[in-house]
């Protein structure tokens, strides 16, 4: 059974297919037509087994042509020989990559940004594209920042709520990458907790978020009733024991970035990732 069904329904005995509700009323009808798109997406980010890897590959818009992703066609063939579920790109790489996407490779389009490492308002992302774009660029879900605390805030939050709006009416996941604002919170279980429980508020499908540790990471996951993922960070060598007692204590996945893209053989680290995420 599929991770979304299972966990977006509480009706008994219900199969995959008509998600318990054909003897409901034509009221529950309608909202199921409205959900699918939403279910059928989710069933592309999440293997059968209710998990995900995810590969960020969205640096550029922030970062420039960072090493690793300097040739994003190349790495992403890479991301792909390794087996991964899904990928967060930026609009124009997107477009420019359409016919290495697609297949057993989901894609999630980065609908927020417009704020380089050189700006001196980090946290103040923008729309810089919109969910109907994504959808006609071929993405399965759309990745929208939000920033816990500091000025940014308000205007974060907001922006996460309409377009939470906007994916609902479109049947899109939306993915929430919940960041505190202050690098000392980065992974405070306080913010992180607080970013989870946020993010599901304002109607968020997934939640990305830097992983806490062995004694909080479980708070974090109970946090909120949607699937949490957590974000990779710097090239570590830890990245792949992280991942693990990430997923034993709950995550239904990893989106990582550099980790992967930055690895001495970027398909061979995916494939890590898959039998550690799958197994
Ligand atoms: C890029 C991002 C990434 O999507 C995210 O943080 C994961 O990448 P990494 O594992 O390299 O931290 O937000 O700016």
């Amino acid at each position: 059974m599929s991770f979304f069904v299972k966990k977006k329904t509480n009706l008994k005995n219900t199969s995959n297919k008509d998600f318990g509700i054909s003897k409901e009323s034509k009221r529950i009808k309608i909202r199921r037509k409205g959900m699918s798109g939403k279910i059928i997406r989710m069933n592309r980010i999440f293997k059968a087994d209710g998990k995900t890897v995810i590969v960020a590959l969205d640096h550029g818009q922030f970062q420039g042509p960072i090493v690793g992703i300097a040739d994003i066609q190349t790495t992403l063939k890479n991301v792909k020989c390794g087996q991964a579920d899904a990928v967060i790109l930026n609009p124009g790489a997107i477009q420019d990559n359409a016919q290495i996407l697609g297949g057993n490779l989901a894609v999630l389009c980065r609908i927020t940004g417009a704020s380089t490492n050189y700006s001196p308002s980090f946290d103040y992302h923008r729309l810089i594209s919109s969910v109907r774009n994504a959808i006609s660029l071929g993405a399965d879900g759309v990745v929208v920042m939000g920033f816990i605390g500091g000025s940014g805030e308000n205007q974060s939050l907001e922006l996460l709520g309409r377009i939470a709006e906007d994916c609902s009416v479109a049947g899109v996941p939306l993915i929430a990458e919940m960041l505190p604002q202050s690098p000392d919170h980065f992974t405070d279980p306080k913010f992180i907790s607080l970013g989870v429980r946020v993010a599901y508020e304002l109607g968020a499908d997934i939640v990305k978020v830097y992983y806490t540790d062995k004694d909080s990471f479980s708070q974090v996951i109970n946090s909120a009733k949607i699937p949490v993922v957590i974000a990779g960070g710097p090239k570590g060598k830890d990245a792949l024991e992280t991942a693990k007692e990430a997923i034993e204590l709950g995550a239904k996945g990893v989106a990582y970035g550099r980790n992967v893209f930055q690895a001495e053989d970027q398909a061979d680290y995916v494939r890590k990732l898959v039998e550690l995420v799958h197994s």
